[in-house]
């Protein structure tokens, strides 16, 4: 990739003269923007543009080319692409349009497999250019005017990019690259971000996304590229449900969006609700420093907003310094009598400028307050001409050492002072949950470039080849779904503790399970005829001695022969009927767009309801197992409520772990649920009362 951010040499090919072509545009950004290497503007008219002489062909070009920029219509892309392999070019860059994204696959295929074969990478097609600062390249048809800075900014919306190019300008944020990356054909997220983990100009990635491909190998990226860089993320369709199979209850709890958060937040990835906040966060974490600890104080001369501004902290994460003598002592000498020195620290509205300042350079010189929040609302006793000056100087000499955030309320003085501090690149809000909202991204940030590596999953002793069997049997039947006994060994063979079960043909057999499992107990058909067991009368709970099984075994076969009378049935299952615990429910599939994902929710016949659920990418550790578990709502239902004992949330961890592992190792398998997964208390493990597996018959894909 360092060829494509620093090429020495840059060929156009479609270079126009005229001004209202993308071949002009592309040319001329190249110009303005001071591009270090050699430019190649290539058109078969020959002639000159913006002083640059134009080549015939990228055979007259005397030197070597890195990158060509493709820039003529669709039908001509091919023979162009044969031009750059004979020359020998490194990476094109394919503006043109009219390929995947209008179903014209085929060609662009066609296009990425001649690339290959001549050693050349692709980015595009469909795209409107890249951007580098590092050899001042603008290489876009955008507006121009990009400032260099500390920001990559990788976009799969072509629109959207370029209006973030003026967006950019007009809040003087610097980037140190902007890649559009449209159809992705080759070059995409993953391989960009790689190379900006180690670009010392890039502090930080804001990633749009429209749609996930090859989602596992970006997230495998991302969790190594935020242990190095800040990257925030914005994805579109937030309110989409992905069209996905519901087959499973963890199918239909998947809505896409669903997974995309949970999984951007187990990669360590910040993602922002809105373009405005998604600019507010990189402008922030490009230049903030690290907190050196968790303690915020807030510094504030009114009541009310120090008490939103606490709710603010609580929502994005952002703990408060919380140590009542220092405090009182910190800010003895510019509290008044009738302020507050407890954390929002009040100065109360009759204070100074100096007040202020004052007040925060106590909390810099303290070694064991971590950042500041500076509130400020218009009083008359405060002189505001003076205000922004005051602020420019705190935050010059505080900038470095630990982060600063303000929030200014007031008329349209204030207002306007808000737009020139911002302008400087001060981080300065006109709203104090935008302020806390940027103070507590960089939190999240922080804390995941200090984790530790990222822990292996466990390999459990999962029985394969016994699974794989299983598998074959019921394919063999021409069925992609297994029935409860084959479940139930494939279960055994996944190390799961199941309720006891005995599968039975007769009267006979079904009284000797009974016996032998221990009553009571519970009776369920086995037909693969017959799919909803309940709705057939195929289920009979709690039979507590021989009497009612014998009964019930009658009834059973009864109902079921009325509700499908040619259904072929090969007997009763007879099961241990479990004790109740707290239902769960546990899943694994394959999602479209991520590959092998786990979830863990709250179970029950409120499931649906609740989507009390959350996901992982697989497979995951016990410790992201755990960290799953504590993330849904209905978690205190597991450290028990109500003098509830705490639940063995460890079992419950490790059957996640167990279904994420054979997810990601049996790809055939395309959902697995245990549902529900009753976890009983602290050291008395879990039980998995009911195993559903779907799988692909054609073997799936290969791991
Ligand atoms: N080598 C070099 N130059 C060539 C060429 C070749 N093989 N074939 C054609 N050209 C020249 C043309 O003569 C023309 O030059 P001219 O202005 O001097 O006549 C120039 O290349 C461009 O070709 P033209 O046919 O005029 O196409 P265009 O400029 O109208 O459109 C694209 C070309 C690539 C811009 C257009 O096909 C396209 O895809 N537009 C959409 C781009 C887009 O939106 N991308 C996604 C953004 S997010």
């Amino acid at each position: 990739m360092g060829r494509l951010f620093n090429p020495r040499s840059v060929a156009v090919v479609g270079a126009s003269a005229n001004p209202g072509k993308i071949g002009y545009r592309i040319v001329e950004n190249m110009v303005k923007s001071g591009y270090i290497g050699q430019i190649y503007p290539i058109n078969p008219k020959g002639g000159e543009i913006l002083g640059w002489p134009v080549l015939r062909s990228l055979a007259e070009v005397k030197g070597d080319v890195d990158v060509a920029v493709l820039s003529v219509p669709a039908d001509h892309v091919p023979s162009a692409v044969a031009d750059c392999a004979a020359k020998g070019v490194g990476h094109l860059v394919v503006v043109t349009s009219g390929f995947s994204e209008i179903g014209n696959i085929a060609q662009e295929k066609e296009m990425v497999s001649i690339a290959h074969a001549h050693g050349m990478r692709v980015l595009g097609p469909n795209i409107f250019g890249i951007y580098s600062a590092s050899s001042r390249l603008d290489a876009t048809f955008g507006p121009g005017g990009i400032l260099p800075g500390h920001v990559a900014i990788i976009t799969q919306s072509g629109a959207l990019g370029i209006a973030m190019i003026g967006k950019t300008a007009a809040e003087s944020l610097g980037l140190s690259a902007l890649i559009s990356v449209g159809n992705k054909s080759d070059i995409d997220e993953a391989d960009l971000l790689t190379y900006l983990a180690e670009d010392p100009e890039t502090r930080v990635v804001l990633l749009y996304i429209e749609g996930v491909k090859n989602g596992e190998r970006l997230v495998r990226t991302l969790r190594q590229v935020t242990r190095r860089k800040h990257v925030v993320v914005i994805k579109s369709g937030r309110s989409a449900r992905g069209a996905m199979a519901a087959a499973s209850h963890t199918g239909s709890l998947a809505g896409a969006d669903d997974v995309f958060d949970d999984i951007m937040r187990q990669c360590g990835v910040l993602r922002a609700e809105s373009v405005q906040e998604a600019f507010d966060w990189v402008r922030f974490l490009a230049t903030a420093p690290l907190p050196p600890g968790e303690d915020a104080v807030i510094v504030t001369n009114g009541g009310g907003i120090g008490v939103l501004a606490t709710d603010a902290c609580e929502k994005h994460g952002v703990r408060l310094y919380d140590n009542q003598v220092v405090l009182a002592s910190a800010f003895a000498e510019v509290m008044p009598e009738f302020g507050s020195s407890k954390n929002p620290v009040d100065l109360t509205g009759q204070a100074t400028g100096e007040d202020y300042a004052r007040a925060l350079d106590a909390v810099f010189a303290r070694a064991d307050m971590h950042a500041a929040v500076a509130l400020y609302c218009e009083t008359a006793l405060f002189d505001t001409s003076q205000f922004a000056e005051l602020l420019r100087s705190v935050y010059r000499q505080y900038e470095r050492t630990k982060p600063i955030v303000f929030a200014l309320f007031g008329g349209a003085r204030m207002e306007a002072m808000i737009r020139e501090l911002r302008s400087e690149g001060i981080p300065v809000f006109g709203d104090v949950y935008e302020a806390i909202s940027v103070l507590g991204a960089l939190y999240r940030s922080a804390r995941r470039l200090a984790e530790e590596d990222d822990e292996e999953p466990p390999a459990h002793d999962i029985d394969l080849e016994r699974i794989r069997q299983v598998l074959g049997r019921a394919g063999a039947e021409g069925r992609g779904f297994l029935l409860a006994h084959e479940a139930a060994e494939v279960a055994l063979a996944l190390g799961l503790r199941m309720p006891r079960s005995i599968l039975s043909r007769d009267l006979d057999e079904v009284v000797r399970a009974a016996e032998t499992i221990g009553y009571p107990v519970v009776m369920k058909i086995v037909s693969k005829d017959i799919v909803h067991k309940s709705d057939a009368g195929g289920v009979a709970l709690d039979l507590e001695d021989r009497d009612e099984v014998v009964d019930a075994y009658q009834a059973v076969m009864r109902s079921c022969l009325r509700y499908k009378p040619d259904a072929v049935i090969e007997g009763v299952e007879v099961v241990e009927m479990v004790r109740p615990g707290v239902e769960t429910i546990v899943g694994a599939r394959q999602d479209p767009s991520f590959g092998p994902v786990a979830m863990f929710g709250l179970g029950g016949i409120y499931v649906e309801v609740m989507k009390d659920v959350s996901f992982r990418a697989a497979p995951i550790g016990a410790h992201v197992a755990r960290e799953m578990i504590g993330s849904i709502r209905s978690y205190p239902l597991l450290l028990g409520v109500r003098g509830g004992r705490r639940k063995d949330i460890g079992a419950a961890a490790d059957v996640v772990t167990r279904l994420g592992q054979l997810i990601a190792e049996c790809r055939e398998i395309t959902d697995i649920e245990v549902n529900p997964l009753m976890v009983y208390d602290y050291g008395e493990g879990v039980k998995a009362v009911d195993v559903r597996i779907l799988f692909d018959t054609q073997g799936g894909d290969a791991a």
